[in-house]
């Protein structure tokens, strides 16, 4: 397990008192691990449940989803969904779509998660909304963009839920020549969103750092 921020043991603890996951995120994660490049960017069991808890209270009719890797956070998501509702995620990536949709259907979600194939920012912009529960985990750089495409589609009581704002703490260390795009962007988007007088967010420090936004 790869911690993020909080220290390995802490975080292997927390895990081990968090209901775990279905046999069917299990399977998915382990072929994750076993066959795909970068499985650190499994959400994983905490934040999937976390995902998970998200969705059983707020209930949401649509959700948008970006940044679908192989499919753990939409099938945590798609596991609280009430009657009719919907996640739709987006994913530039074709192998990572088709292993995907292939345990999306294997669960039994098939008619509940479309997955889109290409660049997220075209597929927001062909959405009309209204959307119940947004999550962004893309490419970094893109966050503040995803954002502003969303929030004008957020439905009343709608939420935005972003991941990777603390990206290993390296956007709370001062500004270096080591500083990567995607550094600078999260710390640009995590100063954008807490000065956006449209909402009310807070950061939390689960997994890599989560950021709750809704309408003020
Ligand atoms: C951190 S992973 C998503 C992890 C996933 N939410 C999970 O729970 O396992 C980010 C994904 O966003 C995809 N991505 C990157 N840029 C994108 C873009 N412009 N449009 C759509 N997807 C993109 C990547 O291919 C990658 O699979």
């Amino acid at each position: 397990m790869s911690a993020f921020i909080v220290a390995e043991a802490v975080e292997a603890y927390a895990a081990a008192h968090t209901t775990a996951p279905a046999p069917f995120l299990q399977a998915l994660a382990d072929e994750t691990r076993a066959t795909l490049d970068s499985p650190q960017m499994l959400t994983g069991e905490i934040e999937g449940r976390f995902l998970e808890f998200l969705v059983f209270l707020a209930q949401p009719r649509i959700v948008l989803e970006i940044g679908t890797y192989s499919g753990y956070s939409a099938l945590s998501m798609a596991q609280a969904l009430p009657a009719g509702g919907r996640i739709v995620t987006c994913e530039l990536d074709p192998e990572r779509v088709a292993f995907a949709e292939r345990h999306i259907a294997a669960a039994g979600f098939g008619d509940r998660i479309e997955v889109r194939q290409g660049p997220a920012g075209e597929t927001i912009a062909g959405l009309d909304g209204p959307f119940d529960l947004v999550f962004i985990d893309a490419d970094k750089p893109g966050y503040l963009g995803y954002y502003e495409a969303v929030l004008p589609k957020l439905s009343a009581r709608g939420l935005i839920v972003v991941d990777n704002v603390l990206w290993s703490g390296r956007v709370a260390e001062p500004e270096s020549d080591e500083d990567t795009d995607s550094t600078r962007a999260l710390r640009e988007f995590n100063d954008h969103v807490a000065a956006d007088e449209r909402v009310v967010c807070v950061m939390l420090s689960v997994r890599d750092g989560v950021t709750l936004v809704r309408r003020a």
